[in-house]
């Protein structure tokens, strides 16, 4: 299943909060509403469609093991409130289930790191750390030094972007020690970029160099031969950046629609740039793939009522782009819009290819992108919509990865994406739904739990595209998909962010943030999925695909985790016990450790203390056993994990992004101490010994 490029991981991230003062409806910073989604919780949320929730599709007859286990089980919430013990940290020796194993699981052998709120990257003892690169800094020849008072958009399109979120780490054949880092630049915090920036009048410049700080940076990274310490390589041939106004290729069924042609391109197949970049993949074949996510925010005027499932905004839009490029308002060029919510794929390999946006994969605020081959080689990508009670979706290919080096093999895995079908998932719970009380009180059968269906939506062939949904053409069902998943009953989630699957057990995991709409007035009541009402900290599900294969239209889950305070009796670990797990508070970024345990990174964690990133044991005795490995700076979030042998890398970002906060009136001194301006930036953690990561 390998192909000639040894990928190294694959990981996820996103974007924000403060985990402290002054949160918002979705648990972040105002700030971090303001610039990072434009205000999206603020919105009613847009999915009003009259969708069964997963309480009006309960099966009949419950499960055969949820009939043995009624008459046993006593509520995990019901008994865990009193007299728990400080879940701080984890200890290493412990009594589980009976027994005494003796150790956490492998590679989540350290000590637990205490919830705080430090302003600064607080690492487990026994463990350094360093950054390996800033906003700014430049990576491309002939960029200049970093100097925030003198910042340009030329400056900037050679420097690395603003609030890096998704991190992949490719291999570089040839050259020791090296490997390409790529990132996504989720957005731009105006704020705490530009000193005295008016909101109301931005400068041409500011805005140009706002284009130039969004997108992706590749960027070759070089290992410390001793230590996991990562420093960046610039003026690197492959470093490359590419931002809000770099050429893409639409390919895929709808490339070509009029749906997606504007003034600028009668063609319908050619984009200029990439918007809000949240989370991502590494695929098999050695590119990377980044989900546009919260992309209406930077669109001014009044949409097509179909466009009002996607947030568009009727009046001037948050950054005023459109007064500087007529693009941005819907009102003039209105399929512009169209040409932005995709997953995109990148080659980090050619730094002259024109990266691309797949239409095939649906139209929707991607949270991310994480693939896998079935048995016979054919991909198949996992992606969430990132909005209260949206859908999450599969796309399973059709034609198989090819092995090899040459061009042809390159062209042909990076065709892979265009044709093959797109399902979105439904959950049926396997409890009474009188059981889901809206409390995270867990059911008689001991689990929230049930079974699940990929309802397909549209197929692409290389020859077009054919719809599954009644009434929507093809290119409507891959622009609209929303819409798509309305009319086929999908169902309404917790905002789905990551999703990832384990490559040692093939196991999905799919993180839900929060929803603290959930179950508030008209909107969809808690069901066996999405328990809790006003979910203010979020879960995560776990998948078990029909017999095990990727590409199955059935599946098993469970909730694996409800997170939040452990002494709250509304939270599960796995049935670990509660007394020995670290709280966690909006799962958001997952990724998988060569050991297969599970690593979470949160956004807007809601229990007084910052973001942080968590490792947790999927399998096994300590199958539930949640340590806590590193905080964040003040305001910032963590953001696209990947944890390797011998080092854990991570995005802080948005740090000091704090309600009121300016590049006058900083609130964070990260990463560079007082005196000097807030940055986003890569951090690298490795272990003082120089043995590998918590084993
Ligand atoms: Fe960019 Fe869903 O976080
Ligand atoms: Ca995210
Ligand atoms: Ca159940």
């Amino acid at each position: 299943m390998r192909m000639q490029l040894p990928l190294i991981s694959v990981s996820a991230g996103s974007a924000g909060s403060s985990g402290a003062s002054e949160s918002h409806p979705g648990g972040r910073s105002a700030l971090t509403c303001r610039f990072r989604c434009g205000d999206a919780c603020f919105h009613p949320a847009p999915n009003t469609s009259a969708n069964e929730y997963v309480g009006d599709v309960i099966a009949g007859a419950l499960s055969r093991r949820s009939m043995m286990r009624a008459a046993a089980v006593v509520s995990v919430a019901g008994a865990a409130g009193a007299g728990l013990a400080s879940p701080v940290a984890a200890a290493e020796n412990t009594t589980v289930r009976g027994r005494t194993p003796s150790k956490a699981a492998r590679g989540l052998r350290f000590t637990a790191v205490a919830p705080n709120t430090a302003d600064t990257v607080t690492v487990p003892d026994g463990y350094r750390q360093n950054v390996v690169i800033r906003w700014g800094e430049p990576i491309l020849r002939g960029a200049p030094a970093f100097d925030p008072e003198k910042q340009s958009a030329a400056a900037q399109a050679g420097q690395f972007g603003y609030n890096n979120d998704f991190l992949a780490l490719l291999p570089l054949p040839g050259e020791r020690g090296r490997q390409i880092l790529v990132a996504n630049h989720e957005y731009t915090d105006e704020v705490l970029m530009f000193r005295g920036y008016d909101a109301a009048d931005p400068t041409r410049e500011q805005v140009g160099i706002a284009w130039a700080a969004h997108g992706l940076s590749a960027v070759v990274v070089e290992e410390d031969r001793r230590s996991g310490k990562l420093t960046a390589v610039s003026r690197h041939p492959l470093n490359r950046r590419v931002t809000a106004t770099t050429e893409f290729r639409l390919t895929g069924p709808a490339a070509g629609s009029a749906l997606l042609k504007t003034s600028a391109d009668p063609t319908g197949r050619k984009v200029l740039g990439t918007l809000n970049n949240c989370s991502g993949g590494t695929t098999p074949w050695g590119t990377t793939l980044h989900g546009e996510e919260n992309f209406n925010q930077y669109f001014a005027g009044a949409g097509r009522a179909t466009d009002k499932r996607y947030g568009i905004g009727a009046g001037a839009s948050e950054r005023k782009w459109e007064r500087f490029d007529k693009r941005f308002d819907v009102a003039q060029e209105p399929n512009e819009v169209h040409r932005f919510g995709y997953v995109v794929e990148f080659d980090p390999y050619d730094p002259h290819s024109t990266p691309r946006k797949h239409t095939a994969l649906g139209r929707f605020k991607h949270e991310g992108a994480t693939v896998r081959l079935t048995r016979d080689g054919r991909p198949v990508v996992y992606s969430g919509d990132d909005e209260r009670f949206d859908y999450f979706y599969k796309f399973v290919g059709s034609k198989r990865m090819k092995h090899g080096t040459g061009r042809a093999v390159r062209e042909h895995n990076l065709s892979l994406l265009d044709e093959g079908t797109l399902y979105v998932a439904k959950l049926t719970g396997d409890s009474p739904a009188l059981e889901i009380d809206g409390t995270g009180k867990l059911p008689a059968d001991g689990e929230f739990d049930g079974s699940g269906e990929w309802i397909p939506l549209v197929t692409a062939t290389g020859k077009g595209a054919v719809s599954h949904v009644e009434g929507m053409s093809a290119e409507e069902v891959l622009v609209f998909t929303r819409l798509a998943g309305d009319k086929v009953g999908a169902t309404k989630m917790d905002r789905p962010e990551d999703i990832e699957p384990n490559p040692h057990t093939g196991k999905v995991y799919v993180a839900l943030t929060n929803n603290t709409n959930r179950g508030v007035g008209t909107n969809a009541p808690a069901d066996e999925a999405n328990p809790r009402s006003a979910n203010k900290h979020g879960h995560i599900l776990e998948l078990t695909e029909r017999w095990n294969r990727a590409d199955s239209t059935t599946f098993a889950w469970t909730l694996f985790l409800v997170a939040g305070d452990p002494n709250d009796p509304a939270t599960y670990f796995a049935g670990f016990p509660k007394d020995r797990v670290s709280p966690i508070s909006c799962p958001d970024n997952v990724a998988f450790d060569p050991h297969g345990n599970l690593w979470i990174s949160t956004d807007g964690a809601q229990l007084g203390h910052h973001d942080g990133l968590f490792g947790v044991a999927t399998k096994g005795e300590r199958r539930g056993e949640l340590k806590q490995f590193l905080t964040m700076p003040i305001g910032a979030e963590t953001c696209g994990p990947l944890v390797q042998d011998r080092r854990v890398l991570v995005a802080v970002q948005h740090p000091g992004e704090i309600s009121g906060a300016s590049v006058e009136k900083p609130a964070s001194t990260w990463p560079d101490g007082p005196g000097k301006i807030v940055r986003p930036a890569v951090v690298a953690v490795w272990r003082a010994d120089g043995e590998d990561i918590g084993v």
